[in-house]
């Protein structure tokens, strides 16, 4: 057995996200197309006799007042209770990406605890009753469990991962300072009654997972219904938008709930140097390259 285990927590960028409904409980149903960026944080698990959890890093305070609520420690003990056997763990963050982004965050340093205690403890989980715990614990969690680019549909929890992708693509990413809650996104976004727009989209999203898989340069515009809850609502976002705009970018969007955005910059323009023009402005500023499905980050 192992005593230790480390796992990065990578990053997402939602390519395509579609509302297609709401249900009765409140979630909003999803058709989303996402891939993994080769930036995180990072979780480490050892064993011990007492649980504990240390966090550390540049955005270490953003989650320094959630205590018990820490999305690391609510993994863990929903682990240690599915998986009989298994014990104790010391765990450690290191939180490297700004917090309430729509880039991932705490959903995916929960999957990095399951993954990392899975792989501490070696009590395989059926992965039916991985998928379970993950969901439980939010909607982008078990995404994070998987390999990498996937369509998720359902509140996002149901994860169809694609095929690897030929070549990997860079974006760059711009977190404004401001922090916008998923809650509060799809609290604000109505879904607009029109029909004929749904099939549209449909069509979209098959062509761009073609082309994700293919890692041809994109032709397709990437699509977000919620961006403009964000957009409409705060000053912040709608302001680096516009100066990835006019910096060069391709095509800029937000991801996810928000606030993060992210860039493909213009063919003639190298990733990094939309990223120093960036820099000038805002200080959370990030070069990341997509992962192809099957091949996990690691660092
Ligand atoms: O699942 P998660 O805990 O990340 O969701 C946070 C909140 O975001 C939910 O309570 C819900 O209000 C909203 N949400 C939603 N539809 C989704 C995902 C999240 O309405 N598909």
């Amino acid at each position: 057995m192992i005593t230790a285990a480390g796992v990065l927590a990578p990053a997402k960028v939602n390519l395509f996200l579609h509302v297609v409904g709401r249900r009765a409980d409140g979630y909003h149903l999803l058709d989303s197309l996402v891939v993994f960026a080769d930036i995180g944080d990072r979780v480490e698990a050892s064993l011990s006799d007492i649980p504990s959890l240390v966090v550390g890093g540049p955005e270490a305070n953003a989650v320094a007042d959630l205590g018990d609520d820490n999305l690391v420690l609510r993994a863990a003990r929903l682990y240690i209770d599915a998986a009989s056997g298994a014990g104790a763990a010391a765990l450690s963050l290191d939180k490297q990406l700004p917090t309430a982004s729509g880039i991932g965050g705490g959903s995916s340093d929960a999957a990095a605890t399951l993954r990392g205690l899975l792989a501490l403890w070696g009590r395989r989980l059926p992965h039916a009753r991985l998928s379970a715990l993950a969901a439980s614990l939010g909607s982008d969690v078990p995404f994070f469990l998987g390999p990498g680019s996937a369509l998720a549909t359902g509140r996002g929890e149901i994860v169809t991962p694609l095929p690897p992708a030929r070549h990997s693509f860079q974006v760059v990413l711009v977190v404004p300072e401001v922090r916008v809650s998923t809650a509060w996104t799809y609290a604000h976004y109505v879904i607009p009654k029109s029909r004929l727009t749904g099939w549209k989209r449909v069509v979209n999203l098959l062509q761009l997972r073609s082309e994700v898989i293919a890692g041809t340069k994109f032709k397709l515009k990437f699509f977000n219904d919620l961006e403009g809850v964000v957009l409409s609502r705060v000053p912040a976002v709608r302001e680096a938008l516009h100066a990835l705009r006019v910096s060069g970018a391709a095509q800029a969007q937000m991801s996810g709930s928000g606030a993060a955005l992210f860039a493909l910059p213009a063919p003639s323009l190298p990733p990094k140097d939309l990223a120093s023009r960036m820099r000038c402005r805002f200080s959370q500023v990030y070069v990341a390259r997509s992962v192809r499905a099957g091949s996990r980050p690691c660092r």
